[in-house]
């Protein structure tokens, strides 16, 4: 299978991240100085994908306004010949094709892919979770791209969480069928600890086959009223053979105050202008 296009969900509430989720969306929140929204194209890029479809909640717009040319900005800094500022904001002027989409009502997470049908068609296509961020020697989409290929299957991006962690997620039922590859045989949403089938969970990212979409349409709302993609996924799970892959790298959950904190941290320390000034700040309040 061959992948191009990437949908990445950008509709929800984001309810954890309130007030800073007020009035812009949690997906505006930067990492140290590049919005969620911009990292997760960027993976998409690098990771090989032609096309990007957002979806967004009705007038949630300054996502897609984040990848347009800024004009007046672009004049102001080639006035002053701030050269350098300039490259690198015009690294966010259309980086690749955008195509927007929309979910009039956050219905859950299998209702937000459905809303990218359209757009997609008839193709195997990616869905990414602009909350989860991945610091990975090579791309986590292009990690699973990979498997999904030579495996000519849908695949999850799966993570080894601690047991107190297990009930925030939806967790696999897998068993080992390569290096770092799990065939998929069932999976539950935010099982107790004693009731979960492993304690490998599912993060956001996942390579997917057009057939999802019949089976999200035909999903019934489920916790909280909300179509989930869980769901689907199993029932895809019954039709063919679906995996899991241990991707190699660190992920931090943006949509979590300690995770959204712990990735200034982590990506901050990555930049070799900045790391020096924090690693000494760090030293001082962890000494103090
Ligand atoms: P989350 O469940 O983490 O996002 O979904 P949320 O609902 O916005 O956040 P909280 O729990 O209230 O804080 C992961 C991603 O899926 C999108 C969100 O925008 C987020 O990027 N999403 C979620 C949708 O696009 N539509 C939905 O109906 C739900």
């Amino acid at each position: 299978m061959k992948v191009r296009k990437a949908v990445i969900l950008a509709a929800g509430m984001g309810t954890r991240m309130l007030p800073a989720s007020k009035v812009i969306s949690k997906e505006m929140l930067p990492v140290v100085d590049t919005p969620a929204i911009q990292v997760v194209v960027e993976e998409a890029v690098a990771s090989g994908i032609e096309e990007v479809i957002i979806v967004t909640s009705p007038g949630k717009t300054l996502v897609l306004d984040q990848f347009e040319k800024a004009m007046e900005l672009e004049h102001h800094l080639e006035a002053r010949g701030k050269g350098d500022i300039l490259s690198m904001l015009r690294k966010s002027n259309h980086p690749v094709k955008i195509t927007p989409a929309e979910q009039a009502e956050p219905l859950g997470l299998g209702h937000a892919v459905l809303q990218s049908r359209a757009a997609v068609g008839a193709e195997p296509f990616a869905v990414m979770l602009p909350d989860d961020i991945f610091d990975c020697p090579r791309a986590c989409l292009r990690q699973l791209l990979d498997a999904a290929e030579s495996n000519d299957a849908p695949v999850v991006a799966l993570l080894k969480v601690a047991r107190s962690e297990i009930s925030k997620y939806g967790i696999v039922d897998a068993k080992a069928a390569g290096e770092r590859l799990f065939e998929l045989r069932g999976m539950v949403e935010k099982p107790a600890p004693e009731k979960a089938p492993s304690d490998f969970a599912i993060m956001g990212r996942y390579v997917l086959t057009p057939e999802i979409f019949d089976l999200l349409a035909q999903g019934k709302p489920g916790a909280g009223g909300e179509i989930q993609l869980t769901d689907a996924l199993m029932a895809l799970a019954q039709r063919r053979r679906i995996f899991g892959y241990e991707f190699e790298g660190i992920r931090y959950d943006l949509g979590d105050r300690v995770g959204f904190i712990s990735a200034q941290v982590g990506f901050g320390l990555k930049r070799p202008e900045l790391a020096e000034r924090l690693r000494a700040y760090l030293r001082s309040v962890i000494c103090s």
